[in-house]
């Protein structure tokens, strides 16, 4: 049935194309069935036929009834359990994932490794091995989708939205933008190059080093005002944020959070929601001050200093 479905080249791919090809098969039988008795019932009981009308045996009315009934409930209920199931575990990237940084705006797709390394409208990742997405948006609403990976993603400013997948073909794989985002919308659209392991650890190191997401976030808390009463140094009384990421926070009402990018992005854009517990809510917002691209490096800056594992509750 190759030539159906576009190639399928990541662990994700297989899993759908199993659950797509199922449910094919499951729809083409119901089909045929309903079908082949419309038409059966059609030519017996047409006009003039002698075929029997009286009632129905007793068994027929009520067992095979509730049999089929029932048959059909459980089939349908399995199949959304299943697809549902095949679905969720897509939304967990495994450990040891190799981390990306891609940020949607009108029209283009902009990535960046952990190491700094940049592009646009091409992702090169290597072959077997996990690779989460996490991505934002600038603007409105794009969608990250890769027809071979089975993957497909919606891009909502405002948050992050992850995704990952692992590629087992290489090879060259058309990323489109799947939701309609204004005039180009039709033209943002890129590449996912799959290498060998040592093809791409060649190609990530002849990269132009560029500063990466974090060397700039550091330079963004030294001029956006953040270092002025966040820094260890500061005599200002704020929360310190080395060593936070990750951290469970207790805020002034009781409630407690993890440390993670959605708190510490809110704590940016919209400081006097969650209070932490023993300061005053006196930190301006920056929402539109900073762009989604600053706060992500501001993030990534925090992030990286995070203490090592053994110390981290
Ligand atoms: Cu971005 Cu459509």
């Amino acid at each position: 049935m190759s030539g159906l479905l576009p190639v399928a080249a990541s662990t994700q791919a297989d899993k759908v194309d199993l659950i797509f090809y199922s449910l094919l098969v499951l729809a083409g039988l119901i089909t045929f069935l309903v079908f082949g008795l419309i038409l059966f019932f059609a030519v017996r009981y047409r006009r003039g036929s002698r075929a029997s009308r009286a009632n129905m045996p007793k068994f027929l009315s009520k067992e095979i009834e509730i049999g089929w009934t029932l048959a059909t409930l459980l089939t349908f209920l399995f199949v959304f359990w299943w697809a549902s199931s095949a679905d969720l575990s897509a939304l967990v990237p495994p450990k040891g994932a190799l981390d990306v940084h891609v940020l949607a705006k009108q029209w283009m797709w902009k990535v960046e490794h952990s190491n700094g390394a940049r592009e646009i409208n091409e992702l090169h990742v290597p072959i077997n091995k996990p690779v989460r997405l996490l991505m934002r948006s600038q603007d409105v609403i794009h969608s990250f989708f890769v027809a071979a990976f089975r993957i497909k993603q919606d891009v909502v400013p405002g948050r992050e939205n992850q995704t990952w997948f692992q590629a087992t073909k290489l090879g060259t794989f058309p990323l489109l933008c799947a939701e309609y985002c204004g005039t180009d919308h039709s033209v943002m659209r890129g590449r996912i190059l799959v290498m060998r392991p040592e093809d791409y650890a060649a190609w990530l190191t002849a990269q132009p080093e560029g500063d990466d997401l974090a060397h700039r976030g550091a330079a963004l808390f030294v001029s956006s005002g953040c270092s002025g009463c966040h820094a260890g140094s500061s005599k200002v009384h704020a929360p310190k944020l080395s060593g936070l990421y990750g951290r469970t926070v207790q805020l002034s009402d009781g409630r407690t959070v993890i440390a993670d990018d959605a708190y510490i992005r809110d704590s940016i854009l919209q400081p006097k929601r969650d209070i932490v517990a023993g300061y005053e809510p006196i930190m301006p917002s920056f929402s539109g001050i900073l762009d989604d691209g600053e706060v992500q490096s501001l993030i990534a800056y925090i992030r990286a200093q995070r203490g090592p594992p053994e110390t981290r509750k």
